[in-house]
């Protein structure tokens, strides 16, 4: 039993912890969409002989890349990094182990762990990517429309890791004329322009939600166009857009129209009646007319 004990215990290679593997300074961030270099080094050479490289999500314990028997494993990694995990293998005999990892997602927040084992030594370094920075801000796909005098609100909602009270500031544009409709800054909103000045506004309790849509009242006809909500946070901006078409008149204006018609019409109606009843009975109302005086 000893003796199968003791087999068993020299069969497998010993592994010491003897290796000292470094990482970056501190957590890591970066904008959604972008590259970012997960570092790994040693900075003893080493010789790549029985060199293996593992890198793992350390909650998921998830293969994010691995280096073995002197290549990349790709059929061993999980699918969504196959094509998104980039192993420098250039840079292994420089002790060199980075990954970068492309198309940043907001998923890859996270802590990664660069295992490098090496003859009869092993170490290891955790990185952490703290922040995928992202600033997505999205309109109306499909125009509005609206008549005149009708109050019309443009969609604008912002999707953020940065909280929504936290932007310095957001501006609705009206693109086709560049005239500034909306400035928020210092959670308020105000309309730097007088033809906007008192017809627009924001809805103060939702703009926690990221939701900034632009409230417009009694819309005028040259309120027809293309408007613009453009969010600035640190250094990033995104925009999106709203286009106000179709300017109709409402239905209260169409039932004034017909009723101013109907009323001109009903007046001409009585006006022609009497014309023509003076015209051809008209000495019998001039006798009469003069019988009375
Ligand atoms: C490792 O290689 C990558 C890619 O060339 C580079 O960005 C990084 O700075 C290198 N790190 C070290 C410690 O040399
Ligand atoms: C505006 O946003 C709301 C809520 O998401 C949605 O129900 C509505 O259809 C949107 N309007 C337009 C014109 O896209
Ligand atoms: C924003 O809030 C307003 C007012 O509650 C609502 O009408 C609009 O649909 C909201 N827009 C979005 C995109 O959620
Ligand atoms: C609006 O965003 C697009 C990218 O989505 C960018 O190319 C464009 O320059 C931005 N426009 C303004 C006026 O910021």
């Amino acid at each position: 039993m000893e003796l199968l004990l003791f087999m068993f215990l020299t069969v497998i290679p010993v592994i010491s912890d003897g290796l000292t593997v470094l990482g970056p300074s501190g957590p890591l961030v970066a904008p959604l969409g972008s590259s970012v270099v997960l570092p790994c080094s040693v900075d003893e050479r080493l010789s790549v002989e029985g060199l293996e490289v593992e890198w793992r999500r350390t909650e998921s314990e998830t293969l994010v890349h691995l280096y073995q028997e002197g290549e990349s494993q790709t059929e061993s990694q999980q699918q969504d990094y196959q094509d998104r995990a980039h192993f420098f293998t250039d840079q292994i005999q420089h002790g060199n182990f980075s990954l970068r990892l492309d198309d940043l997602r907001a998923e890859d927040e996270g802590q990664y762990k660069c295992k490098v084992y090496i003859q009869q030594e092993s170490g290891e370094t955790v990185v952490q990517i703290k922040d995928v920075e992202r600033l997505r801000v999205s309109g109306s796909s499909r125009s509005i429309s609206a008549s005149v005098g009708e109050d019309v609100t443009l969609n604008c909602s912002v999707d953020s890791h940065i909280p929504p009270g936290d932007f310095e500031e957001v501006t609705w544009m009206k693109t086709d004329e560049n005239i500034q409709v909306l400035l928020y800054q210092d959670n308020e909103g105000h309309s730097p322009n007088e033809r906007y000045r008192d017809r627009v506004e924001l809805f103060p309790a939702e703009i926690h939600k990221g939701n900034f849509s632009l409230r417009l009242k009694s819309v005028r006809t040259d309120d027809k166009g293309v408007y613009m909500c453009q969010v600035f946070a640190g250094d990033l901006s995104a925009n999106a857009t709203v286009v106000l078409e179709r300017l109709g008149f409402s239905a209260l204006h169409v039932m004034m129209l017909i009723l101013c018609i109907s009323a001109s019409g009903s007046a001409l109606l009585l006006f022609c009646l009497i014309y023509c009843r003076f015209n051809t009975k008209g000495t019998n109302t001039t006798g009469k007319y003069s019988d009375l005086l």
